[in-house]
């Protein structure tokens, strides 16, 4: 039986696994969260396959040990096209992972045209080739890969300006198809700049999958007892204490615990 305080783990390299946390609470509301960021290794979108495929499994184990959670979220688009067979692999504990959510876009596209917007590292895995070819093959799919789009989303979580024209400039090669009707959110920084995005790309519906993920999360741990100690969500970063800023927007989404890995 599962131990009714064990959480579950969130991990992304920033901010942008929020994205998936806020679905996840609004089915699970009773679940104790640990939320991780990778900040000393932020961005992972620069890095290289070898990097994240090295660092990320790696983390997650000493991760696991030190908080024994009851399931792994991946909430990176990166870590999980790159290292979720390797974290699988290297865990006893369920592992969900987050991946572009191509098949709901290509679903919903009238023009069959459709963006993947991710960080340069998503754009260019195999494992988007093969979403592509399974649940898009009649679609033309135009992938666009921006780091500027991912500081962007960690500005204005921890509340600096962020200017629309620059959102707007970081998407300007699929904003220019008029023709692309669904934009797939493949980072989960980007939800963040939901309303940026809009503005700049008016004529595509935006497509994330926190939703899907949230469901897939509640279906594993279903029946599963959960302890009554909300004071047990905590954030972990990597990379040393974070901003004033980031803490306030932290504790909005109910992480009022700040530590240090
Ligand atoms: N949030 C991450 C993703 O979903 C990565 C952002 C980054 O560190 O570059 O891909």
């Amino acid at each position: 039986m599962v131990n009714a305080a064990a959480p579950l783990l969130f991990f992304d390299s920033g901010v942008g696994g929020l994205s998936v946390l806020e679905p996840t609470r609004v089915l699970l509301p009773q679940a104790s969260i640990v939320y991780v960021a990778d900040s000393a290794a932020f961005p992972y979108g620069t890095r290289t396959e070898g990097e994240i495929a090295a660092r990320v499994p790696a983390l997650l184990g000493r991760l696991v040990e030190r908080y024994h959670p009851r399931l792994v979220v991946i909430a990176c688009n990166t870590a999980s096209t790159i290292a979720l067979e390797h974290v699988r692999a290297a865990l006893e504990i369920p592992v969900v992972g987050t991946v572009p959510a191509i098949k709901p876009a290509a679903e919903l596209s009238r023009s069959r045209v459709i963006g993947v917007l991710g960080t340069e590292a998503t754009v260019r895995q195999p494992y988007v080739d093969d979403l592509a070819a399974r649940f898009a093959a009649d679609c033309t799919v135009i992938r666009h890969g921006s780091a500027e789009l991912v500081a962007l989303a960690e500005d204005r979580l921890a509340g600096r300006p962020v200017s629309g024209a620059a959102v707007a400039a970081a998407v300007e090669p699929l904003a220019a198809r008029a023709d692309l009707d669904v934009v797939v959110l493949a980072c989960t920084h980007f939800p963040l700049l939901a309303a940026e995005l809009a503005a700049a790309m008016p004529n595509a519906r935006q497509v994330d999958g926190g939703a899907g993920i949230a469901r897939r999360i509640a279906f594993l741990t279903r029946g599963q007892p959960w302890s009554d100690d909300a004071h047990a969500d905590v954030a972990v970063f990597t990379g040393g204490a974070p901003s004033a800023g980031l803490v306030t927007a932290l504790s909005h989404h109910g992480l009022e615990r700040v530590t240090s890995l």
